[in-house]
């Protein structure tokens, strides 16, 4: 079975997540789906149960960490002099329409597998939004050649301006070893850039979280919903730098964007975070 056969039971989510950005104001309707509606009346009555009981909101935990990685890339751009994004897993995400109209000098690569490529190429041209700035290519983070792997990717960009990479809603689908095989590919093919880093959202294993009960129920629900595994990563945030690190990544920042929801707009939880949203530099 190929490795975008096995994968692609994840791509379901992205059309989830694409309907809870544009309810919460982010998107644009064309990013929608009827799938993504769906999915999103069918779910209601967990999310209600999980804000009702356990204080637990995952609409606003997708917000936070869409947010900060949000916080990042404008950080990048407008500190870092970043004019080169690549976002890989990019799904029906706006964010590369919002920032591409933000900043029109910033060339913007989404990235994803094969058939989610298309589509996203499919709407941004319809909708007149795709041109040279903004483009769209097939990626398998796994493939280690040929025209879906990160090297055919990044041999698209310009290796002598600083490159933000950015992952959102992808790590936690693979375990451990398999997605720290992508991290490591991925700092070899930042090396050559004169600045360069990477921008994740990641859920660690907080087993001391006085929700990690429901938190793991959850988790085993996400996973059987997409006929998959759910994984999470790492104890904390000394063994998230450890890991980064042992990848290649040179600074790792670790940030709990529940820490700072007031600055990204978003109401204060209640109860502690439970993603972190990682930033890893070459
Ligand atoms: C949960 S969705 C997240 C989409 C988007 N980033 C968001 O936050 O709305 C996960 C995305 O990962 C993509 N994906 C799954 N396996 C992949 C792989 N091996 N390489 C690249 N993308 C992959 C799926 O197609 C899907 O679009």
């Amino acid at each position: 079975m190929s490795e975008r056969v096995l994968h692609s039971h994840i791509s379901p989510s992205a059309h989830f997540t694409a309907y809870v950005w544009y309810r919460r104001g982010l998107s644009d309707a064309a990013f929608i789906s009827t799938f993504g509606q769906f999915s999103h009346g069918v779910l209601r009555p967990v999310m209600w149960a999980g804000r009702q009981f356990f204080d637990l909101d995952l609409e606003s935990m997708l917000l936070l960490r869409h947010l900060q990685i949000d916080a990042g890339l404008h950080r990048a751009i407008e500190s870092s002099g970043v004019r080169q994004v690549v976002e890989i897993a990019c799904g029906l995400s706006p964010r590369g329409h919002r920032f591409t109209q933000r900043y029109p000098q910033l060339c913007y690569l989404e990235a994803d597998l094969p058939a989610m490529a298309e589509r996203k190429r499919q709407l941004l041209a319809d909708n007149g939004w795709l041109n040279d700035q903004h483009r769209v290519v097939s990626i398998d983070v796994f493939a280690e050649s040929g025209p879906s792997s990160l090297a055919s990717a990044f041999a698209q960009l310009n290796q002598n301006e600083p490159v933000l990479v950015i992952t959102e809603g992808l790590v936690n689908y693979f375990p451990r070893k398999q997605i720290e095989l992508f991290w490591t590919r991925l700092a070899v093919q930042l090396k050559p850039f004169p600045v360069a880093s990477y921008v994740t959202d990641l859920y660690p294993e907080l087993e001391a979280h006085p929700r990690y009960r429901q938190i793991r129920w959850g988790v085993d629900l996400v996973g059987k919903l997409t006929r998959g595994e759910y994984y999470l990563h790492y104890a904390n945030a000394d063994a998230i730098d450890a890991g980064f690190k042992a990848c290649g990544f040179a600074g790792v920042e670790v940030v709990d964007p529940s820490l700072r929801a007031t600055d990204l707009g978003l109401p204060v939880p209640t109860v502690p975070g439970l993603v972190r949203v990682v930033h890893a530099r070459m």
